[in-house]
């Protein structure tokens, strides 16, 4: 077996173990924090994943940084050499109130790039998987390259916080534009819906690193176009306001619906 599969071996055990932990704990109290506000929550089960994480991927990769949600990670200021991008439960708020539409997230960069990206939905068992130019997949099945349909044919879905933004209308503008609007509350599994064509567009207001990283992965390797809303590449180093979208969707999303602020 070369390095490469048996790196992408050991990943796809290591969240099938992480999962089990994730669901284990529906049997027992878990313990709830809120970090900025009652609706940005983190659990004992976020942390214990990740430091999860930390551990395999120390004792394999000892030379690999690692960037992850819970803080338990390295501190950066550039991406240079081969960056682990963590977060252990997206859709935190998800797991505490429906024990369901939640994901577990890694992907690995090098100089910045992303080569490697996984998005688990833990409750539908979906394993969704991206290297970079070698396609993407569904539990193992390849993914079609999604077609590229325009945002007034297509579904969106656009975070809470835009949605009831009372100072910009923007969203609301584009769900108008759209067939509809849909919302799930784990951005990765947002993007999951684009790359596989349920959606044309997912919207975040302000996606950090782990949030973005392995969905940028799976959705580049399908032509999609992921980058911040001003059209700018995404900053894996900050948090960025997001647009994942067919490229018809992103265009018109930006040229049309976007404020003079944003862009
Ligand atoms: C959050 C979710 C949510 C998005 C937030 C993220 P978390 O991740 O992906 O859908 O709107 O911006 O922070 O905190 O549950 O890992
Ligand atoms: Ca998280
Ligand atoms: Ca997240």
């Amino acid at each position: 077996m070369n390095q490469l599969t048996k790196r992408k071996q050991l990943i796809k055990d290591w969240i099938y173990e992480a999962a089990d932990k994730s669901k284990q704990s529906f049997n027992q109290t878990i313990n709830i924090e809120e970090k900025t506000n009652r609706t940005d929550l983190v659990t004992n089960i976020d942390k214990e994943i990740e430091q999860f994480f930390i551990e395999k991927i120390n004792a394999h990769f000892p030379d690999e940084r690692i960037l992850g949600e819970e803080g338990s990670g390295h501190q950066f200021t550039d991406l240079k050499g081969v960056v682990w991008v963590i977060d252990p439960i997206d859709g935190t708020l998800n797991f505490v109130k429906q024990q369901y539409d939640f994901a577990i997230m890694v992907s690995v960069y090098k100089d910045g790039v992303g080569y490697l990206g996984y998005i688990y939905d833990v409750m539908k068992n979906e394993l969704y998987f991206a290297s970079k130019n070698q396609g993407a997949y569904l539990n193992d099945k390849p993914l079609k390259k999604v077609e590229d349909t325009p945002l007034r044919e297509g579904l969106v879905a656009i975070s809470h916080r835009l949605m009831t933004s009372k100072i910009n209308d923007d969203a609301r503008e584009i769900g108008r534009a759209s067939s509809g609007v849909r919302m799930i509350g784990s951005a990765g599994l947002e993007t999951t819906r684009v790359a596989t064509g349920k959606l044309v567009a997912y919207i975040g207001a302000s996606l950090a690193p782990w949030d973005i990283g392995a969905g940028k992965v799976i959705a580049e390797e399908l032509g999609l176009i992921y980058t911040q809303l001003n059209g700018e590449e995404i900053d894996m180093l900050k948090y960025n306001k997001t647009i994942v979208a067919t490229p018809s969707a992103h265009k018109e999303i930006r040229m049309n619906y976007i404020s003079k602020t944003e862009k």
